[in-house]
């Protein structure tokens, strides 16, 4: 009982806030170093000017780990959500993309740097949970990087340490990376589940509903988004501010998240026709 409880608890708190794991050997960065000031800070909440960027965001504050359920035509296993980004927003939610042309990608660039560094299974993990709504993965991955890991003010190219130098994409692969890890923690088709809310042709679901199930989880809400006009479930967004470290490599807290775009009431959370369970 008391081994379980615990568990249970560190493992809500990890989920969603824990410290970078570094399975598989990866590891982000390295970064130059910061000031023990700096290190002290959090995104959004800092007490004091932030002295370097690099070191705590300060562009784009407020961290939205986002999701889809694409359930027509399906993508990903049918008894998971599917990641769509990482996103930079202000404190108040507003929100700026392509920052930076000069460091764009293709799909398959990105592909060639996560092999460079190693990232075999990153890459299989990407092409199992990270998917298109159409056909090419790759198309959404340079998407969310060109549009939004751009617009970091830490995770630049002059953030990192001198081997920065023998891999100059280095951000790249450490972007696609503790964007997937994240996602690993927030598995929102399990705590959808937990709290009632599964796929139904028939059965609808209240917002209400929807948000006790996550705040349950993680101790927040959670932005949800749905399709218009037949007010079906399609997007998951989970927010946090950053403390101690850049994106990549500080702590994420969990923050509650914005207005939602559903009804109330009558939402459509419809089973995945085929997923890619094979
Ligand atoms: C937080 O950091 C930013 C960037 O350095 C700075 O403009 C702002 O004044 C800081 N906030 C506080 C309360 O010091
Ligand atoms: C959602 O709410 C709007 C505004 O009240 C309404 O016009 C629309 O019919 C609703 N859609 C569904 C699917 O309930």
């Amino acid at each position: 009982m008391y081994t379980l409880t615990l568990s249970t608890v560190a493992l809500a708190t990890l989920a969603a806030a824990g410290p970078l794991s570094q399975r598989a050997g990866y590891t982000v960065g390295p970064f130059a170093t910061c000031s023990a000031s700096d290190l002290a800070q959090t995104s959004c909440r800092n007490t004091t000017a932030i002295q370097n960027d690099c070191c705590i965001e300060t562009r784009g504050g407020q961290l939205l780990q986002t999701q889809f359920w694409d359930y027509s035509p399906a993508k990903g296993p049918s008894a998971s959500w599917t990641i769509h980004g990482l996103w930079p927003d202000r404190c108040d939610s507003s929100y700026e993309g392509y920052c930076d042309p000069s460091r764009e990608v293709t799909g398959d660039e990105i592909t060639e740097i996560i092999q460079d560094v190693g990232g075999h299974n990153l890459l299989r993990y990407m092409r199992r949970y990270w998917k298109d709504s159409s056909t090419v993965d790759g198309n959404l991955w340079s998407h969310e990087y060109n549009k939004h890991a751009t617009c970091f003010s830490s995770g630049r190219p002059e953030c990192y340490a001198g081997a920065y130098g023998t891999n100059p994409k280095k951000d790249v692969f450490d972007y696609f990376y503790r964007t997937t890890e994240l996602f690993k923690g927030l598995d929102t088709y399990q705590v959808l589940k937990a709290g009632g809310v599964v796929p139904s042709t028939e059965k609808t679901y209240t917002l209400d509903q929807i948000q006790a199930a996550i705040k349950k989880a993680y101790g927040v809400t959670a932005t949800v988004g749905c399709t218009k006009p037949d007010n079906t479930l399609s997007e998951m967004w989970y927010h946090f501010h950053v403390k101690g470290g850049n994106v990549y490599n500080g702590e994420y807290l969990p923050i509650n998240g914005g207005t939602s775009f559903c009804n109330a009431t009558g939402i459509r959370y419809p089973p995945k026709e085929k997923g890619d369970d094979n």
